[in-house]
């Protein structure tokens, strides 16, 4: 059955952004993380510290953390997180004083190799220590797997493949385990499926549901582990982004879609649709790419 109320976390600053071809400026950045926050979001993706010659855009992580967390002092409600694949972006997120940050693996050999360099067991080696230190400073660590539903190099993948590594990053001390559709490939039966299986291992409470919509499927993916109990939902606002390592992938479910379904499910999220329409309205035209938010599109054309 539907959760009472769904937690939210807008990827849109780092999931959105990070494959944008051209250079923007970290004070839009900003500008778009202020104006999510004041749309209701209270946990938002802010940004990568990952090798800048791998993700160019994320270049800018520590200026964008360490802005935030001045600021955060006025927003103590909100949570901006950071990704930190290694103990080198750890150290660089902790001198900021990031308070949660984010390892991400996959449940596909081959895109581990291409996204992290490395396979998934060097992958699980590596994070251990990051997730140890993370606690030992009192930061808390989300854990992604990507390619859930489908790899772009490999096809399909086994759901227990997806349990088996999302177990390993929940065991290491990941709060909670968010399952990236990553190609968008995914079809409803299968999110089902794979929310059934990898719940085995995982309390439903600790899961997160990270879907692109690069075939239209997501929020139909949505609804289909909202009907298992998920409920924490990763989004990003007017369907920004892409990810690099995925060719063709097109952006996270927008966060105006998601809260449209929602407030029709008579389920809760903090998040002001009117509000969050203007943002994706405003940070499409900001850096002139089309708004790939349909209820985005239908409330500013209004
Ligand atoms: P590597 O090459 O194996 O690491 O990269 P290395 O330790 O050998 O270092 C190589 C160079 O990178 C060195 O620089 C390091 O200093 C530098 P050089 O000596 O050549 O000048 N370096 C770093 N620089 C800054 N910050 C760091 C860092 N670490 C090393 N933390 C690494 C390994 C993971 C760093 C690399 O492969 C990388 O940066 N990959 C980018 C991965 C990425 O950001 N992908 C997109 C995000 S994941 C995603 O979008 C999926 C998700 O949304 C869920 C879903 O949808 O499925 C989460
Ligand atoms: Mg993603």
């Amino acid at each position: 059955s539907f959760p009472a109320s769904v937690r939210l976390v807008e990827a849109g600053p780092r999931d959105g952004l990070q494959n944008e071809p051209q250079p923007i400026p970290t004070a839009t950045k900003l500008e778009l993380i202020e104006r999510l926050a004041g749309a209701g979001h209270r946990h938002i993706e802010a940004a990568s510290f990952v090798s800048p010659k791998w993700v160019p855009q994320m270049a800018d992580h520590r200026e964008v953390m360490q802005a935030l967390m001045q600021e955060g002092q006025a927003r103590p409600q909100v949570t901006y997180s950071a990704l930190t694949p290694n103990l080198k972006g750890l150290g660089a997120a902790l001198e900021c004083g990031v308070k949660e940050v984010a390892v991400f693996g996959a449940a596909s050999e081959s895109f581990s190799q291409k996204n992290i360099n490395c396979s998934i067991a060097e992958s699980l080696t590596r994070f251990a220590p990051v997730v140890e230190r993370a606690q030992a400073a009192g930061v808390r660590v989300r854990g992604y797997v990507s390619c859930v539903l489908g790899c772009p190099y490999e096809g399909e993948i086994d759901p227990e493949q997806v349990a088996s590594v999302s177990r390993a990053l929940y065991e290491m001390g990941c709060y909670e385990v968010s399952l990236g559709d990553t190609i968008g490939t995914g079809t409803p039966l299968k999110a089902s499926r794979l929310i059934e299986v990898v719940s085995r291992d995982i309390p439903i409470e600790h899961l997160a549901a990270h879907f692109h919509d690069t075939y239209g499927q997501a929020l139909a993916n949505l609804m289909a582990a909202l009907d298992q109990g998920v409920a924490v939902i990763d989004s990003s606002v007017a369907g920004l982004g892409g990810c690099p390592y995925a060719k063709g992938a097109s952006g996270n479910v927008a966060t105006e879609d998601v809260v449209y379904l929602l407030n029709g499910l008579g389920i809760d999220c903090g998040v002001d649709l009117e509000r969050i329409a203007a943002v994706g309205d405003w940070i499409s035209r900001s850096i002139s790419r089309p708004n790939r938010s349909r209820t985005g599109v239908a409330l500013s054309s209004r």
